[in-house]
């Protein structure tokens, strides 16, 4: 350890000034001297070694909700901002409602991203073709974040005219992801949660009426062909499908098109073999991933590394240093778009493994395929990026590039 003490879970979130531009020297440090560490001030564990991460996130009979974390736990402070009259999505929520709730949502959203996959692609080709060719751009503003926005608003049904509004209600939700938002940034996420909800209950009550070739359609369809769902728990998961899918998507494309941009030779055997996309998003997951963690309850007496657990201890798991374990990956920290084997755990594991990551993969492969096509001499064009100091998540405020 550089500094002689365990780093705190904060010490290698985006939050530190460190940290956020890379926060790999300090995991490394913590994987190699401290793999199960106990972040008492936090009273939380933090996981760094690939096998242990694994376990605990693949293991289906730990919690996930944060209420059921002791008290003074890092995430168990989020659940308490938003307490309530409140349903969970399936984020939080532990079973038997988890599974009631995912499945018949899983069902009908990996439907729909089948059917609606030309559709997907056509947005992505679109955004990228109105990029101009004459003059450097943002790539996050011009291009990663309006892509989620359009795809997933299409996918769920939202109406064209309505779409400049849906997007900055989106926008001032995802403000509930940053555990350490101001108090103004609390009174816009709320006021961006109101707004999604009066909508949805809107579009609920009109697909209702007439359906129509879309998301919302196809939970109220299901909810009156007997899916054990409330209106509540339709709204909430509409939602936590915007929240949990847009600055994640967007950092995915940004995050990527930085790393290829900076690897050249990664880049060359992409432009070369177009069919190499999946395999480039994959290994830009594991390596630069946009999430940095996730968490769990311990609900029985266990060791894990070595360590004794107690029922109600919060444990986060490093998904970033997990990616770059050399147990699993062989020189973790070289970035190989032909690497041979990659079971990274961006997504996660178990029974909460991200619902998002098929479409995910559709977006940013479309889009470097798309992005590398109209711009074949695509460079960097401004200064440094700056990374976005949100805690828990990896990504740029700004890309600027020029084609
Ligand atoms: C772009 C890259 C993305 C990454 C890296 C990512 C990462 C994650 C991670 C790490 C989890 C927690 C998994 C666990 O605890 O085991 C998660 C859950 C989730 N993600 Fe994603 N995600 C991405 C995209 C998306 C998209 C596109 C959507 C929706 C359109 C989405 C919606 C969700 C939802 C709803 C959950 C909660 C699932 C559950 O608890 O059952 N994500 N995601």
């Amino acid at each position: 350890m550089t500094d002689q003490r365990a780093w705190s879970i904060v010490e290698t979130s985006a939050f530190d000034p460190i940290a956020r531009v890379s926060p790999h020297g300090r995991l490394k440090d913590l994987r190699e001297q401290c793999p199960v560490h106990r972040d008492e001030p936090v009273k939380t564990w933090f996981l760094t070694r690939y096998g242990d991460v694994r376990e605990i996130v693949n293991d289906r009979s730990l919690w996930r909700h944060g209420s059921r974390s002791e008290e003074g736990a890092l995430l168990r402070r989020i659940d308490r901002d938003d307490e309530g009259e409140r349903i969970d999505s399936i984020l939080t929520l532990d079973e038997p409602d988890h599974s009631r709730v995912r499945l018949p949502l899983a069902k009908a959203f990996y439907a729909r991203i089948n059917a609606m996959k030309p559709q997907i692609e056509a947005i992505i080709d679109k955004v990228i073709d109105e990029a101009p060719a004459d003059r450097p751009f943002d790539l996050i503003a011009d291009l990663a974040i309006p892509i989620p926005i359009l795809v997933i608003a299409a996918i769920l049904g939202v109406e064209e005219q309505r779409f400049r509004e849906f997007r900055d209600w989106s926008e001032a939700s995802i403000l509930g992801l940053n555990p350490l938002r101001t108090p103004e940034e609390t009174a816009r996420m709320e006021w961006g949660s109101a707004k999604l909800t009066d909508y949805f209950t809107e579009l609920m009550a009109a697909r209702r009426a007439a359906p129509k070739d879309d998301l919302i359609s196809d939970m109220v369809a299901l909810q009156a062909g007997g899916a054990p769902l409330s209106d509540g728990e339709i709204r909430v998961n509409l939602s936590a499908l915007l929240i949990g899918g847009n600055l994640t998507t967007t950092d995915l494309i940004g995050n990527g098109v930085w790393l290829l941009l900076n690897h050249p030779q990664e880049l060359a055997k992409l432009k070369a073999d177009p069919s190499l996309a999946a395999a480039a998003v994959e290994e830009i997951l594991r390596y630069d991933s946009p999430v940095a963690i996730t968490n769990r309850v311990i609900s029985d007496e266990r060791e894990v590394g070595g360590c004794p657990m107690h029922p109600h201890q919060s444990v986060i798991a490093s998904l970033h240093a997990a990616n770059r374990d050399p147990e699993v990956f062989e020189d973790p920290d070289r970035f190989d778009i032909t690497r041979k084997h990659a079971p990274h755990v961006a997504f996660g594991g178990g029974s909460h493994i991200c619902i998002g990551a098929p479409l995910a993969r559709i977006e940013a492969k479309q889009a470097l395929v798309r992005l590398f096509d109209r711009f074949p001499d695509l460079h960097l064009a401004g200064e440094e990026p700056t990374w976005r100091a949100l805690p828990f998540f990896r990504g740029m405020e700004a890309l600027v590039v020029a084609g």
